[in-house]
């Protein structure tokens, strides 16, 4: 087996970049992540990002270092990066959430902890985890009942 690793960091967007933006990079980064077998997820809170990115290593090192140069972001801080056994983002190319701070810091059972000028570079692993963990159990539930929503349409 190839051997895997996972990468999370946080940053804050910079103040030219819009919420509106997010289905264009979602774009680009998904047919980019395809091509180098990446997975993972992007979180956005409050004008920040959250992301796990995972895949070989190589990959992930080569991608995170164009990610990090990357102009729609600054402050961006590393928070892991270790290796797995198996992809917890597995078949997708990059997950997506968009989560109100209060939100954020419910999932994380921190009600306040999202809503401070500072958490971007003192997010801890352990949080960054729990956060990226619940974000992901809502995106799968989010896309099952849509799916079954559209197939109940249609019956
Ligand atoms: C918050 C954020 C997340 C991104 N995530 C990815 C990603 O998962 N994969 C990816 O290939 N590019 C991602 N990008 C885009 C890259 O930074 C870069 O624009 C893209 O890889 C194209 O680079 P190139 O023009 O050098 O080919 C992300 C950018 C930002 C700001």
């Amino acid at each position: 087996m190839k051997p895997l690793i996972s990468l999370i960091y946080a940053s804050r967007s910079a103040e030219h970049f819009h919420e509106h933006e997010i289905p264009d990079l979602l774009k680009q980064a998904r047919l980019a992540n395809a091509k180098h077998e990446l997975t993972g997820m992007l979180l956005y809170i409050g004008g920040a990002f959250v992301q796990a990115l995972e895949g070989q290593p190589a990959m992930v090192e080569a991608v995170f270092g164009t990610i990090a140069r990357d102009k729609r972001h600054t402050q961006i801080a590393l928070i892991t990066k270790e290796a797995i056994a198996e992809r917890a983002y597995e078949g997708w190319t990059m997950s997506h959430k968009t989560l109100d701070p209060v939100e954020a810091g419910e999932l994380i059972g921190e009600t306040e902890y999202f809503t401070s000028a500072i958490w971007v570079t003192q997010l801890d692993s352990n949080r960054a985890k729990k956060l990226l963990s619940a974000a992901s159990m809502r995106w799968k539930i989010e896309h099952r009942s849509g799916k079954y929503r559209a197939l109940g349409r249609g019956a």
